[in-house]
């Protein structure tokens, strides 16, 4: 089995957050290097499964996120509270029908975060060691999604991953965007495969603005400045002031799909308002930012669209600025990982 595929099987994956599959019937999406992952609220229970009818292989869902039944259109069978609804059942004398599944994942909860594993070789808090308080601490600050954007990266997955890990790019692919933060170098703490940068914000103004708007957010937890989280391996999740938070995927492509290319989901989460009033007066703020959030990532692809797949290998490049410490540290443990496959 390829290297893609042993990591999302091995690992854990953060596919949502609680608020976005509250209702019976909500549901995201995804393509993953295994296949599709769909996870869904089945009367107040989450359920994370291969997207396949198993009566005959048709597709569930098709939208990348919404509000649908678990229900196959081809005959009709069901998945509700925990069990497969069969119309006609009498008629199937061949077989136990009674035994039909779906092809379930494992799912388990970091504060509010809902993380997806298929054979995962630690358990969830083991993989996020140090992240996983700090992940808590914002899963529980969070009130909604405000977007989704999702497209595909013309890129492998790993160029798109170590571009976001570095901040050494920041001023030459985003002058007018993330640039204008002003972010000083930070530290970058790292936490056995993932890592987390804290970069105190230089600008300001824009410091004072956002810290404003703060005092609308009903939140016990923010980092007072930029923080990007990297939970190895298609995890980031970056915040400016913890008033909202991107969440973003970059699942590699199937083995099985002509041109390499990295699945990217991008999700802005914003924080509880203290009032509605205050929500009010947020939402100009969150709008914008989901604007700016997607210039950026927009930048971020056009680059990454420059990097041939010959470009990337488990080896620590030749030259590498100081910034570029969690670039090495991913290189590091994806060589781990993999010889341990060989072994
Ligand atoms: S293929 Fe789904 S009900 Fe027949
Ligand atoms: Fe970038």
């Amino acid at each position: 089995m390829i290297f893609e595929q042993q990591l999302f099987k091995r690992f854990w994956h953060l596919v949502c957050h609680r608020r976005e599959i509250q209702n019976h019937g909500d549901f995201v999406r995804f393509d993953s290097p295994c296949g599709e992952v769909v996870v869904f609220n089945d009367n107040n229970s989450y359920v994370a499964f291969d997207n396949l009818c198993p009566h005959r292989g048709a597709r569930i869902y098709s939208a990348d996120f919404g509000n649908q039944a678990a229900s196959c259109q081809y005959h009709g069978w069901t998945y509700f509270n925990g069990k497969i609804l069969v119309p006609n059942k009498a008629d199937f004398n061949n077989c136990d029908v009674n035994k039909a599944s779906y092809n379930t994942y494992l799912l388990d909860w970091c504060g509010d975060f809902l993380f997806v594993g298929i054979s995962p070789s630690k358990s969830l808090y083991t993989q996020l060691d140090a992240t996983a308080e700090v992940l808590e601490n914002i899963s529980l600050n969070i009130e909604a999604r405000h977007d989704f954007s999702r497209y595909k990266y013309e890129c492998f997955w790993p160029l798109a991953i170590e571009n976001a890990l570095e901040p050494y790019h920041i001023s030459m692919i985003h002058p007018n965007t993330l640039a204008t933060l002003e972010l000083s170098d930070g530290k970058n703490v790292l936490c056995e495969d993932n890592s987390i940068w804290y970069a105190p914000i230089g600008n300001s103004r824009i410091q004072k603005q956002i810290a404003g708007l703060s005092r609308f957010s009903d939140i016990d937890y923010k980092y007072e400045g930029y923080i990007s989280i990297y939970l190895f391996p298609f995890t980031i999740i970056s915040s400016t002031y913890g008033l909202s938070y991107s969440l973003q995927n970059f699942f590699p492509s199937s083995p099985t799909d002509q041109t390499e290319y990295t699945n990217f989901t991008s999700r802005l989460l914003t924080v509880n308002a203290k009032s509605d009033r205050a929500r009010e007066i947020l939402k100009p703020f969150f709008d914008a930012t989901a604007v700016t959030n997607r210039q950026v990532f927009e930048e971020d692809h056009s680059i990454c669209k420059k990097l041939p797949k010959s470009s990337w290998n488990f080896n620590r490049p030749k030259y590498s600025a100081d910034s570029e410490i969690k670039l090495l540290h991913f290189r590091d443990i994806c060589k781990k990982f993999s010889l341990s496959l060989d072994c």
